[in-house]
């Protein structure tokens, strides 16, 4: 359907990039931060580890700078827990405090309004050897316990908050891409699925407290959802495109936002003895909690059919985005349809605009985009500078599709591209970078870590301008 008239982008939405702390900060031990999940993992000899990543800790008034050049007017960083308390529910950490007030401040000096993630995949190390997301009691209560010392130190400040980044994928491809939430521990379905509910009642008992103390800020989930698509027009591959929607979108959507079980992912997790363990008065601690805005992060889209594939998992290709086989519900194949990125990734700005159409028609909430980018191998050119020509053309493409989304009367408040600077993949080092903005270093080389704009530096730069009259 093609939109006859485009509407505007409201003066106050929200332009901006995004990182996460353990891919950007570095420092991962000083001024006494604590080690997390990330920073004892053991990594491939091929790639970089997040002890320096992109040294964002040293350098972010620098990087600030470069932000507010670029014309953003949102900035979406995590906080990481063992900056604030070393061991995960003990004692606190001033320095750690100091920092994220001092980049907070920048920020705001900066008219750049700041979106903080309490948890992007870097859960503390010593949690996770008490058993980290398994072990409801401890896990609950110091979650709760770090996000009240957050808001309570940054909440005058803060509007903007996001939970748990990418739930889904962590417990979706948890047991594959084992660092996501358990360091080196592979998990079974059964304890993921009980992760999952422990941070469903963790998220909940959150966003009620931010509710009830703070009423001026804003609180939300940030999951990875992606519109699925059936194979064939054939009945069965549209059903099969339902059960992967409801595995990987709504059964997690469904519990934050309505605070209810999705009936078809129950069924499942029956039939599979995968339930969790329900205690009384979890179904009240749903229902009380309701996220103000929906925040997710998008990359591509998937596309399933009803047909098992038998084929062998290569553990070099699972990654966040590829889907896989789950019998009797469905199995993962290709979309001839759609290019791919330099990293396999399909790209696909429609499904952008049905993945946005899909939680809009579900949920009726606002929507904040928290990731959308390209990751793509790079270096310098002899004018220093990367000419990444293909971003430019992928964000291009997604911004077309948010702008239908926006005339059609779908509430959008923000967007934030994955990501600001360069940073440490999640699971392929500095090779596959992100950023507007070149960081200097190789995988084992640092180099000095100078900052260089890359073109769509210039293009954001000049469509955010334009966009706005
Ligand atoms: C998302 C994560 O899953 O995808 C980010 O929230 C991650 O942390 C991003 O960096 C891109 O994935 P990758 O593996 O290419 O870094």
């Amino acid at each position: 359907m093609e939109i006859k008239k485009l509407k505007k982008f409201d003066d106050d939405f929200l332009w901006g990039a995004s990182i996460s702390a353990f891919q950007a900060e570095g420092a991962s031990t000083k001024d006494g931060k604590g080690l997390s999940i990330q920073d004892v993992k053991k990594i491939s000899e091929k790639y970089s580890d997040f002890s320096v990543a992109a040294d964002f800790y040293n350098n972010y008034k620098e990087d600030i700078a470069l932000l507010k050049e670029m014309g953003l007017s949102s900035f979406r960083f995590s906080i990481s827990w063992t900056r604030i308390i070393p061991d995960g529910d003990g004692e606190i950490n001033k320095k750690g405090i100091i920092f994220y007030h001092n980049l907070i401040d920048e920020l705001k000096k900066n008219g750049i309004e700041p979106i903080v993630t309490i948890y992007h995949f870097d859960l503390p190390f010593s949690l996770q050897q008490k058993g980290g997301w398994s072990n409801r009691d401890m896990i609950v209560k110091a979650f709760l316990k770090y996000s009240k010392v957050l808001f309570n130190e940054y909440a005058k400040k803060v509007k903007y908050w996001l939970t748990i980044n990418e739930q889904n994928v962590m417990i979706m491809i948890g047991s594959k891409m084992k660092f996501l939430n358990g360091g080196d521990k592979k998990f079974n379905q059964n304890e993921l699925y009980n992760q999952s509910h422990n941070m469903f009642i963790a998220q909940a008992l959150v966003m009620e407290e931010m509710h009830n103390n703070f009423p001026n800020c804003l609180i939300a989930p940030a999951l990875n959802i992606v519109s699925i698509y059936p194979n064939s027009n054939k009945p069965q591959d549209y059903l099969a495109a339902m059960n992967a929607s409801v595995m990987r979108n709504w059964y997690y959507l469904d519990a934050i936002v309505r605070g209810e079980y999705n009936p078809i992912m129950y069924k499942y997790l029956e039939d599979n003895n995968f339930l969790p363990d329900f205690r009384k008065g979890d179904y009240e601690i749903l229902k009380k909690a309701k996220p103000d805005f929906i925040a997710f992060n998008y990359y591509t889209s998937a596309t399933v059919k009803s047909e098992i594939n038998n084929f062998i998992e290569v553990e070099e290709l699972i990654d966040q985005q590829r889907l896989f086989d789950v019998p009797g519900m469905f199995s993962y194949c290709e979309n001839p349809n759609l290019e791919k990125t330099e990293y396999g990734w399909d790209i696909d700005s429609t499904g952008f605009r049905v993945t946005m159409r899909e939680m809009y028609e579900r949920y009726r909430l606002p929507l904040m985009i928290t990731e959308n980018g390209l990751g793509h191998s790079e270096q310098l050119n002899e004018n220093n500078t990367v000419d990444d020509d293909y971003r430019i053309q992928y964000y291009e493409k997604h911004l077309n599709e948010l702008r239908k989304c926006i005339s059609e009367g779908i509430k959008i408040i923000s967007y934030n591209a994955w990501t600001a600077i360069d940073i440490v993949s999640s699971h392929q080092g500095f090779s596959k970078r992100y950023g507007f903005i070149y960081v200097d270093r190789t995988e084992k080389d640092l180099k000095e870590m100078k900052r260089y704009p890359k073109k769509s530096f210039y293009w954001y730069k000049e469509y955010i301008k334009k966009i706005k009259y």
